[in-house]
């Protein structure tokens, strides 16, 4: 049995680190497992513009902890105005490692999102010319569609067009959560990839709402049935550079979550580590991990792997039930449980 993991220090592909007092108080727990983290650009108001991503990212490293080496990549927050050549312009100069599309109103802080993918084609056509990735948040809005039919449905209605209009666009589907999503990355050429969160990895849509109603396992897209779930550790475990670690941490107040309108969004990012190491681990695939959390995701931005180590180990972990940030209480994913795995550093 192997009792200790040492890997190549890992990346988190996908997460929201949001701005001010909050921002400042959870980046230290990404900056303490991994060395780069693609950071969503959805806050209030978005980050649309290079001079509003370059602020915002000096705004993250001067909460990185003394003596810790941590780079945030920055996200554009792709609008129906966006200025093709202000995106252009914000790669060239490395402010910008990729560019984010939500559908107006698909998630939290959506609303300045695009309302018409088709309207997008000339910011698309641009970012294929200039190969800056697209990140997409892959849901449809039409109240017409069940929540748990979303994904499939963008699939059908709007990626599908994306990726055969734009064949040398480099797009990721950020933080799947069906099987048609694995089928559809699968069947892609390499230019498709996709990350998976930890939540989606442990829990189906029963852990949102048997025994009444769970806000802590509540984000977006909402986790869906067992066959998903599966498919999902199938994906994430199977060894395909396809697929790679993004927490989608996402912090919001106990408070906002235990509401009659609760949040949508986990706080992956103090456990991260130790959430997928589980799973790899109860998939008999540990030799895998390295190349979802730490390989497949430089392959695919065209970085450089990182050069030190982490290192794992099996021994309990109690996870507290609540973190304090900015005095008030978060729920970190996992919180009161005890896990098998435990970040050493
Ligand atoms: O659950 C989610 N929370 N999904 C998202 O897409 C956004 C995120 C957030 O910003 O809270
Ligand atoms: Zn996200």
């Amino acid at each position: 049995m192997t009792d200790r993991l040492t890997i190549r220090r890992p990346d988190d592909w996908h997460l929201h680190f949001r701005d001010g007092a909050v921002m400042r108080e959870v980046v230290p727990y990404t900056a303490r497992q991994f060395a780069r983290a693609i950071v969503m650009p959805n806050l209030t108001p978005p980050v649309t513009t290079t001079v509003l991503g370059a602020a915002y990212r000096d705004r993250i490293l001067a909460a990185v902890p003394e003596g810790v080496s941590f780079t945030p990549l920055m996200t554009c927050y792709l609008t129906d105005s966006t200025d093709a050549d202000d995106l252009a312009r914000g790669a060239a100069e490395g402010v910008f490692t990729a560019a984010k599309m939500y559908p107006a109103n698909a998630t939290t802080n959506s609303a300045a999102g695009v309302s018409n993918i088709e309207n997008l084609y000339p910011v698309l056509a641009r970012m294929e010319a200039e190969d800056i990735v697209l990140c997409i948040h892959g849901e449809v809005t039409d109240h017409n569609v069940d929540v748990f039919d979303r994904e499939k449905e963008f699939i059908e209605r709007h990626l599908r067009a994306i990726v055969a209009s734009f064949p040398k666009l480099r797009v990721v589907f950020e933080h799947i959560t069906t099987s048609d999503a694995v089928d559809f990355v699968m069947e892609a050429g390499p230019q498709v990839a996709a990350t998976i969160t930890p939540q989606h990895l442990h829990i189906n849509r029963n852990a949102m709402l048997v025994g009444g109603i769970q806000p802590h396992n509540y984000c977006l897209p909402v986790a869906k049935r067992e066959t998903h779930r599966l498919a999902l550790r199938a994906a994430a475990t199977g060894g395909s550079g396809k697929f790679f670690l993004g927490t989608d941490s996402a912090p919001h107040l106990r408070s906002a979550k235990e509401s009659a309108c609760g949040c949508a969004g986990i706080f992956g990012a103090p456990t991260a580590l130790e959430s997928y190491v589980t799973v790899f681990d109860e998939e008999g695939a540990l030799d895998r991990f390295e190349g979802f959390a730490s390989l497949h995701g430089p392959a695919f931005y065209k970085l450089p792997v990182n050069e030190d180590k982490v290192t794992l180990e099996r021994a309990e972990f109690p996870v507290p039930p609540v973190l304090h940030v900015t005095g008030e209480e978060i729920v970190p994913w996992h919180g009161g449980q005890t896990l098998e795995w435990k970040f050493l550093g």
